[in-house]
């Protein structure tokens, strides 16, 4: 399932590591001056508009209609649409299509890679991070004890699953790599509940008050000898880094 709306003040407020990690990504990326540049799952637009300032024109897609009215409001003079990764078109093809960590977010890979190849221009580039084989393990196992009915929304791919699917649509893999990045989260004792709010919501459907917290509190106990250290919710995060070029 694709999560269409999402809460944008709670996303930038409490998950601004998001875009603060992505700026890695971005000297992956290294946009040109003058460059025609897709930013694909944008969110609220703070690496969309990092992007436009190094003076490449950007436009920025996400699938929220409620990411999009923010990212509007944040940056009045970028352009941003709201856009599904499994089925858009464009108008003019761009020289590279970027993507910070939403790509775990659609299970089908191959409409999304599809969509990307036809968007570029031939030799065009695509750099993306999203979350690969492994992550949030501890927390997905957690999750799941406790709800094993629930299935996981999401995509994390190993390399050679990744690679071999890029190359089945016409790319050519420069770089992947896959690697652990332990991620703080905010807010201390509430962290970890503030993620699972956030992003695994779907986990706690049809639950009472009195059972979420009876669920987190469960949850918390299981995690914490791991994942929560000096007051701080470490999450366990695990990465896939890839660039591919459009043969
Ligand atoms: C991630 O960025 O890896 C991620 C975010 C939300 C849910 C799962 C993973």
């Amino acid at each position: 399932m694709l999560k269409n709306q999402w809460d944008a003040a709670l996303y930038e407020s409490k998950h601004s590591f998001i875009w603060q990690y992505g700026e890695e990504l971005l000297k992956l990326l290294s946009p040109q001056p003058g460059e025609y540049i897709l930013d694909l799952g944008c969110g609220t637009g703070q690496l969309t508009e990092k992007i436009a300032l190094a003076g490449a024109v950007v436009m920025g897609i996400d699938a929220s209609s409620t990411m999009i009215e923010k990212a509007r409001h944040n940056y009045p003079q970028l352009q941003f649409a709201v856009a599904d990764a499994r089925n858009f078109q464009v108008e003019q093809p761009f020289d590279a299509v970027f993507s910070n960590a939403v790509l775990h977010w659609i299970p089908e890979p191959d409409a999304v890679i599809s969509c990307i190849h036809q968007a570029l221009k031939p030799g065009g580039r695509f750099v993306a991070e999203f979350g690969g084989k492994g992550n949030v393990k501890a927390i997905t196992q957690a999750l799941s004890s406790l709800s094993p009915q629930t299935l996981s929304p999401w995509y994390f791919p190993s390399i050679g699953e990744y690679a071999s699917c890029l190359e089945q649509h016409g790319f050519e893999v420069s770089y992947a790599v896959l690697f652990d990045r332990p991620t703080p989260l905010l807010d201390g004792d509430v962290g970890m509940v503030n993620w699972i709010e956030m992003f695994a919501s779907r986990f706690l459907l049809g639950l009472s008050v009195e059972q979420k917290t009876d669920v987190i509190q469960n949850i918390e106990h299981q995690l914490k000898p791991m994942l929560y250290q000096d007051g701080v919710w470490i999450a366990d995060y695990r990465r896939i880094r890839v660039v591919a070029l459009k043969a």
